[in-house]
């Protein structure tokens, strides 16, 4: 499993389980890569404390020297489901940066320039992928972002990498934009509820960014993650140590 020498590509560093992925990694003296479309922006959030390589997932060109030699890659890039200025929309009409560009042509380029001997891709997917009829999923769905994760879900499985893929409920807690480093290795869940896993895509709820960046961050130390896609949500009382061995051992 992931040792000291491995280098961890964190995809959507900027964001709000991106960051605090990047915090859990460093608290577990990993080494961090940071993929960012904006470096400047990215550095001062992290301090120095994490390599930051520059690229967009549009532009597979961009991601050659992000990928170079890493041995895990963690996804946490998204966009909104619904249009809003992070489409980036061209002319005001055309979005450039909306759910099939990021969440599944975005994707399919990390996974492309990935390198042929990564030893495991994560991703952070969503509940609802494999519902997508269903209430409130159906909604959620109307502009394509979960036929867009699923898609990425595809390309992940069919490349042959070891994956995990985790799709969470409604997330909670965060985005940390304005805290710094210390303090986002120090957050906790501000409800206290216990994570709960099961495989594939039953689970209703909502889930704190906090524990889908726990679990992308716990999952490269067990073999009982490897090949796995499943739901996360925080249901019931939280115990004092959240037992991943356990967590995993159940899927
Ligand atoms: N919100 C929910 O309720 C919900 C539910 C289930 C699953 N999810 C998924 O959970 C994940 C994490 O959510 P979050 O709230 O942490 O997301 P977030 O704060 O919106 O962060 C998204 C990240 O993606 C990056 N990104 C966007 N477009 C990109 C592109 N073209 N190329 C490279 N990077 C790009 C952003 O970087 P920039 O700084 O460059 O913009 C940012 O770092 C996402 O995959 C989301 O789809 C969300």
């Amino acid at each position: 499993m992931v040792s000291k020498s491995d280098l961890i590509l964190v995809a959507g560093i900027t964001g709000g389980v991106g960051q605090l992925v990047a915090a859990k990694l460093l608290a577990k003296n990993l080494n961090v890569r940071g993929l960012t479309r904006n470096k400047a922006q990215a550095e001062s959030m992290f301090d120095r404390q994490v390599e930051l390589l520059e690229g967009d997932l549009r532009e597979p060109n961009t991601l050659v020297s992000a990928t170079k030699g890493v041995d895990y890659i963690i996804c946490c890039t998204g966009t909104t489901a619904f249009p809003s200025a992070r489409w980036d929309f061209i002319n005001f009409v055309q979005p450039s940066n909306d759910p099939q560009a990021v969440d599944s042509e975005g994707v399919k380029n990390l996974v492309a320039n990935a390198p042929h001997d990564l030893k495991r891709f994560v991703f952070v997917s969503s509940c609802g992928v494999l519902r997508k009829e269903q209430f409130p999923f159906k909604l959620l769905n109307l502009f394509g972002v979960l036929d867009a994760k699923l898609e990425a879900e595809k390309a992940i499985i069919a490349s042959g990498f070891p994956y995990t893929i985790i799709r969470p409920g409604r997330l909670i807690d965060g985005p940390y934009t304005s805290y710094d480093l210390n303090t986002l290795i120090r957050a906790k869940t501000d409800g206290k509820k216990a994570v709960v896993l099961e495989n594939g895509d039953r689970l209703n709820g909502e889930t704190s960014r906090v524990d889908v960046a726990n679990v992308c961050v716990e999952s490269l130390f067990y073999e009982l993650a490897v090949n796995r896609d499943f739901a996360i949500i925080n249901s019931g009382e939280r115990p004092q140590n959240t037992n991943w061995e356990q967590l995993f051992s159940h899927l």
